[in-house]
């Protein structure tokens, strides 16, 4: 135990200082940050990161929307101040909560010290304790003084307690997930955010599907739910987590999906919510389904639209499960293609396609606590872009790697959206690479350059052959990479492809 300071774990230090849990994890390595049982002290934290970004008002205009949305009843609209103002005041109570953490901090190292003492004053002959004990007496004056007025208060200390206001950690048993709830967001709706699978069904209070245990910690119901809940289920503790929040940190026993084989096939009649062309090829196509029925899917899996009654293709998705409703699909100008052409030419908003899936298992390995590498040809990157915010919502410890390679300039058809990720996350890494050969249709020489290209990056960069690959484009490409990375030693079971773009 540290002799002084609070502890806190490791993903809400991430958090207060804004990294990933993995640079922390290697400054324990290193020696340069000590740890507790996995816990570091905030001020272990603050000398670690001593620009640590403190200025940030993240967390007040958390509080500030929490409290939007908490007091909206016309009784709390009376009863309390405005937004501002609490917020204000939650700020201030958090530095007095800070100081009083210290001083106790302070109080008990000093009382530990004191029995020391008093240890030493007994084992003293008695002419000499008269004087041991004054200069205890007087030692312990100047000690209460300084514990009572410390010198400076550890900004770290103040910005976990408003970070507890705003935000309340949960922890999923038995699988160990974990993830925080902002603002009024629901239990599942935190964790399918934070990229944790959590098994549910309707998201809607109707199937019952998402029932889970709350083994410690409050939560507070937020949304009404049809779906009955027995006496006996209560009394145990059993919540639906589509319809209740967390107050304080909560631990919770809830069914995680395992894989593809958790997840139901599902036939949802959703609404095209916008269709935009991104450049003369290629088309952004947005599905959102009813607010009742939503597309439960891992990220990288593929659905069957189905629309204008008989038109059907097999669309990988391009978004990530941390948003089951707005469904997005990256769609190829193909013409003579029946599907393509009515998407591009005649689609209307508000027309109703048919969404059946989901179907595949070209999902994130993501327990297996390697770096990952994503290489997407052309347009394999719908279903990488999925694998990835699925990564980045998870905050892995291990770098994420992005090759984005294109038959040509105009095949990174969504350049800003990788170099936009590279900019914000310090663990992402970008590379654009273009062949200047059509590799949706190999040919001998086509595949000599994908090769060429592809042994280029891996001779530049050996340490690939440490991480899970991720590959997704049209099929003869795809498979030419796969085998290159068989080829070179690494086993099938840390290959992953994908053909199924369209
Ligand atoms: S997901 Fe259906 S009740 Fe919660």
């Amino acid at each position: 135990m540290p002799e002084s300071g609070q502890l806190i774990t490791l993903s809400r230090a991430a958090r207060l200082i804004g990294v990933v849990r993995g640079e922390l994890q290697k400054k324990i390595q290193q020696g340069s940050l000590r740890a507790f049982d996995g816990m570091v002290t905030v001020d272990d934290l603050l000398a670690a990161y001593p620009r640590a970004q403190l200025e940030d008002d993240t967390e007040q205009r958390r509080v500030a929307l929490i409290k939007e949305k908490a007091f909206g009843k016309r009784i709390f609209e009376r009863a309390m101040p405005d937004i501002e103002t609490l917020a204000t005041r939650v700020t201030e109570l958090s530095k007095e909560l800070a100081l009083s953490q210290l001083q106790l901090t302070q109080f008990k190292t000093l009382l530990d010290r004191l029995g020391d003492q008093l240890v030493d004053i007994g084992k003293q002959p008695e002419a000499d304790m008269k004087g041991a004990v004054n200069g205890v007496v007087s030692w312990l004056g100047e000690a209460v003084s300084a514990a009572l007025v410390p010198d400076a208060l550890n900004p770290l200390a103040v910005r976990d307690n408003l970070l507890r206001v705003a935000a309340a950690h949960v922890t999923v048993l038995p699988s160990g997930h974990d993830f925080f709830i902002d603002g009024p967001d629901t239990l599942l709706e935190g964790a399918l955010r934070s990229g944790v699978p959590l098994n549910y069904g309707c998201s809607g209070g109707n199937c019952g599907l998402c029932k889970a245990k709350v083994l410690s910690g409050q939560v507070k119901k937020t949304r009404h739910h049809d779906f009955v809940l027995s006496e006996a289920d209560k009394a145990q503790g059993y919540v639906l987590l589509c319809s209740n929040t967390a107050v304080t940190d909560v631990e919770v026993e809830a069914q995680v999906a395992g894989g593809v084989q958790d997840i139901p096939f599902q036939e949802i009649a959703a609404t095209v919510k916008s269709h935009n062309l991104i450049n003369p090829e290629m088309l952004l196509l947005h599905l959102q389904t009813p607010r009742s029925s939503r597309l439960r899917f891992l990220a990288g899996q593929y659905v069957n639209l189905r629309l204008a009654k008989s038109l059907t293709a097999d669309l990988p998705i391009a978004s990530c499960p941390c948003d089951d409703r707005n469904i997005l699909f990256h769609v190829r100008r193909m013409p003579g293609n029946l599907f393509s052409d009515y998407v591009f030419d005649r689609l209307k908003a508000g027309e109703v396609v048919e969404i059946a899936g989901p179907e595949g298992d070209f999902i994130l390995q993501e327990r297996a606590a390697r770096p990952f590498y994503f290489f997407a040809l052309d347009t394999g990157f719908a279903p990488i872009k999925s694998l990835l915010e699925h990564a980045m919502s998870l905050e892995p410890d291990e770098g994420i790697h992005l090759y984005w390679i294109g038959s040509g300039e105009e095949s990174i058809y969504l350049p800003n959206v990788p170099r936009a990720w590279a900019d914000a996350l310090d663990n992402f890494h970008y590379t654009k690479l273009v062949v200047g050969q059509d590799l949706a249709q190999l040919t001998a020489l086509r595949e000599e350059a994908l090769l060429k290209l592809l042994q280029g990056i891996f001779s530049a960069h050996p340490e690939i052959r440490e991480g899970d690959i991720y590959i997704a484009g049209p099929e003869a490409a795809s498979r030419l990479t796969e085998s290159l990375f068989l080829d070179l030693g690494m086993p099938k079971t840390r290959v992953f492809l994908s053909y199924r773009s369209f």
